[in-house]
């Protein structure tokens, strides 16, 4: 991409047309020492968007605490869900609830400040020329703060596995900050989804880089959590890499059994 070209970048804005009212879903599992610094910060950052909070029925009382919060702001709504289905399943909720309302963004953020509100901006600015922006860590000018040692080889290995296995030109395939217009969401076919956790995110990114959407990626300082803890598990990360396995193999055996040849 030539950010410096004034006519590719018109010719962008033309193609990809106005951006209508944000929604930012942040999914909640026992957040409540982040939840209500978080919905300020994002007030603040962005005051015309509004919030959903997609609460799986925690039991710290997270979702209480959101509804004071939507009581007192008009932009502020709660998802009330039975159990902890995981995050996957929050988002899809929260995606259907965004698009039954006519939002234009649908924008995906961490409640435990690990995701900067005050970076939201950018990735706005960023998708009024893409069908998808990616907070990414793993570009150059993304930075990770305070992650221990682990985490930062799991997820730094888990995108590259990824991104060669299934063949997508991204450096941050599982971060989880990132803003769709509603256009992509539709074009994803997110009725077959079925990752539960963290695989959900690439999931969502194979998906839009197969549909043909133009995805970008911005630079962000991820900084870890002060409060609460990661709901990070082994099955979270068993599911996240026996789903990516078969879904490179499928696609692979698929294209060997097309009979197609490219040149
Ligand atoms: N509603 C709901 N249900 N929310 C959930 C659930 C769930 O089952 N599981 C997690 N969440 C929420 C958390 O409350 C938090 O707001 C957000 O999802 C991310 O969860 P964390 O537990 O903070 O994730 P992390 O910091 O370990 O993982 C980060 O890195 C992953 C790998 O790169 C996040 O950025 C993930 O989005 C990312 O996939
Ligand atoms: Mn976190």
């Amino acid at each position: 991409m030539n950010d410096g070209d004034e006519t590719s970048a018109a010719r962008e804005a033309k193609r990809f047309g106005p951006l209508g009212t944000v929604l930012v879903i942040i999914p909640t599992y026992n957040e409540a020492e982040n939840v209500e610094s978080v919905v300020e910060r994002v007030r603040t950052s962005v005051p015309e968007a509004h919030v959903l909070v997609a609460d799986d029925n925690s039991p710290d009382g997270t979702g209480k605490l959101a509804d004071q919060l939507a009581a007192d702001d008009e932009q502020v709504h709660v998802l009330h869900r039975k159990g902890k289905e995981g995050l996957g399943a929050a988002y899809l909720a929260g995606f259907r609830w965004g698009l039954e309302r006519g939002y234009g963004v649908l924008v995906e953020m961490d409640a435990d400040g690990s995701h900067r509100p005050e970076e939201l901006p950018r990735l706005l600015t960023a998708l009024g020329g893409a069908d998808l922006v990616l907070g990414s860590r793993w570009v150059p000018g993304g930075r990770v703060v305070n992650w221990p040692a682990h985490r930062k080889l799991i997820s730094r290995g888990g995108s590259t596995y990824s991104r060669l296995l299934l063949d997508v030109p991204i450096r941050d395939v599982t971060g989880g900050f990132r803003a769709f217009r509603r256009e992509t969401l539709e074009g994803l076919g997110l009725a077959d989804v079925a990752s539960q956790g963290y695989c959900f995110q690439v999931d969502l990114a194979r998906r839009s880089i197969r549909a043909g959407y133009h995805v970008v990626e911005v630079p962000i300082t991820f900084v870890d959590r002060e409060f609460g803890d990661s709901k990070m598990s082994r099955d979270i990360f068993v599911e996240a890499l026996w789903r990516v396995t078969a879904w490179g193999v499928r696609e692979r055996v698929g294209r060997l059994t097309s009979h197609r040849r490219t040149p």
